[in-house]
């Protein structure tokens, strides 16, 4: 499946997630080898949902937990849209707060979305809570990390960790980091590097309503290769 398949399919979905994460969460699913599942922390109406389950679809086919309370009347829709989207079988829901869902939770994961609660006690909660069932060599990602608690969250235990490499920043607002053991210079490095690109989306969404069309363009495909790998 390429950008534009993707674009067409979550077109009616409502949601925050934009092309660019919307695509790296296809290909982070996509190119899982299947040594755990893949885990989402805040599903909504199932935008993100929808990206991680066609990437197991085309790729290692292992099923998508979903965890959402659902608190907002949203499970009607979700179910809804992730059957629209044909991947229905591959999605595990569970309805239940993300600690609720941990008591219950004992499997390796290879690849896991955080996207619940943006308050910064509840996200480092999320993130101390689940990413040590990371597999050494999976991958975390987390959205909304250019505001509230997840960006806090993630300059600490992503950007500023010994033990993410290829971390990456993807616009809007996506962090991508894959979990290892150690790191070496190099990825130190890469990391800095991907945390002045964030900075920088940061501080261009705030001036960017002086700015014309084409310098934002511009700034976003400079930042997706500054932040990429
Ligand atoms: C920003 S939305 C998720 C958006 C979704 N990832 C998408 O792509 O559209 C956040 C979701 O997290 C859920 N949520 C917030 N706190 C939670 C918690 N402690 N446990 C489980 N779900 C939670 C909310 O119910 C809401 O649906």
């Amino acid at each position: 499946m390429d950008a534009s398949e993707l674009r067409r399919v979550l077109a009616d979905v409502p949601g925050w997630l934009g092309d660019e994460e919307a695509l790296a969460l296809y290909e982070a699913a996509r190119t899982c080898t299947g040594r755990g599942a893949i885990v989402e922390i805040g599903s909504w109406r199932g935008r993100s949902t929808i990206c991680l389950a066609l990437g197991s679809k085309d790729g290692p086919g292992v099923p998508v937990v979903a965890i959402d309370r659902h608190t907002d009347k949203t499970f009607v829709d979700f179910q809804e849209n992730i059957r629209r989207a044909g991947i229905a079988d591959l999605v595990r829901p569970i309805r239940a707060t993300s600690d609720e869902a941990f008591t219950e939770f004992d499997e390796p994961i290879e690849l896991i979305f955080i996207d619940a609660s943006h308050k910064y006690d509840d996200v480092r909660r999320d993130f101390d809570q689940w990413v040590p069932l990371v597999v050494e060599g999976g991958t975390v990602a987390m959205h909304d990390t250019t505001w509230e608690g997840s960006k806090l969250v993630s300059e600490e235990a992503i950007y500023g960790s010994r033990h993410f490499k290829d971390v990456r920043f993807v616009p809007s607002s996506t962090t991508v980091g894959v979990k290892v053991a150690s790191v070496t210079a190099r990825d130190r490095r890469q990391s800095q590097r991907a945390l002045l690109a964030k900075w920088t989306a940061e501080l261009g969404m705030r001036v960017s309503r002086f700015l014309p069309k084409r310098v934002i363009r511009l700034g976003r495909r400079t930042i997706s290769s500054v932040g990429g790998r």
